[in-house]
């Protein structure tokens, strides 16, 4: 977090900032996520060839009103295994869909996947089918200090206290995605 504020204060003071930028493109190059089926029937998610994500959501019952979502960015250390950690948020999940203030990046995220599909239409979500079709990190929404590489976002919503005690979250549904920046 530290590293990446420097290089985002070395970039915002160099007037050439947007000459040298060129704009990366991203595609998802691997999916895998989990579900509590106390909540959801089924759930099916794939990417297409064009590296843009597809889901099924059958929900059963509503979401817990409470539901919290954590998301992590972080990218993979060339030639290695590890990944070093950029981002890492834990928000109330209805407050931050509900949110309009734009600015934090999960509420962005958010606005993104309601773009394509109704996933995040009404919060807590109810009984039915949602989808997502072709979703995708606009060109336009990389922040420019993202170097090209491979990056791993995990999206968490769970409820219960976020303590050490791994015992009081419950896990309602994960996501985690490999994103690939060129
Ligand atoms: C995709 O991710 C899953 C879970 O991390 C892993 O088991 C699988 O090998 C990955 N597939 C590819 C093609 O990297
Ligand atoms: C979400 O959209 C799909 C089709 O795109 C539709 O079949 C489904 O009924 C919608 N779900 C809700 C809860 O409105």
């Amino acid at each position: 977090m530290h590293l990446l504020l420097v290089h985002v204060l070395l970039f915002a003071t160099t007037p050439l900032q947007t000459a040298l930028t060129v704009a990366l493109r991203s595609k998802f190059t691997n999916v895998s996520y989990e579900h509590n089926t106390d909540y959801f029937t089924r759930m099916k998610s794939w990417l297409t060839t064009e590296g843009y994500l597809n889901a099924d959501v059958y929900v059963d019952r509503s979401l817990p009103p409470t539901m919290r979502t954590s998301i992590t960015v972080q990218f993979q250390i060339e030639n290695s295994r590890n990944y070093h950690t950029l981002f890492n948020y834990d928000v109330d999940t209805c407050q931050s869909v509900k949110s309009h203030t734009a600015g934090s990046l999960p509420s962005l995220w958010f606005r993104n996947v309601r773009k394509y599909g109704n996933l995040s239409a009404i919060c807590p979500m109810k009984a039915g089918y949602y989808d997502l079709r072709n979703f995708h990190v606009e060109d336009k929404s990389i922040p420019v200090y993202l170097r090209p590489g491979n990056y791993r976002i995990q999206d968490t919503n769970y409820y219960g206290k976020n303590n050490a005690k791994a015992r009081q979250r419950r896990l309602v549904s994960t996501i985690i995605l490999q994103m690939q920046l060129y």
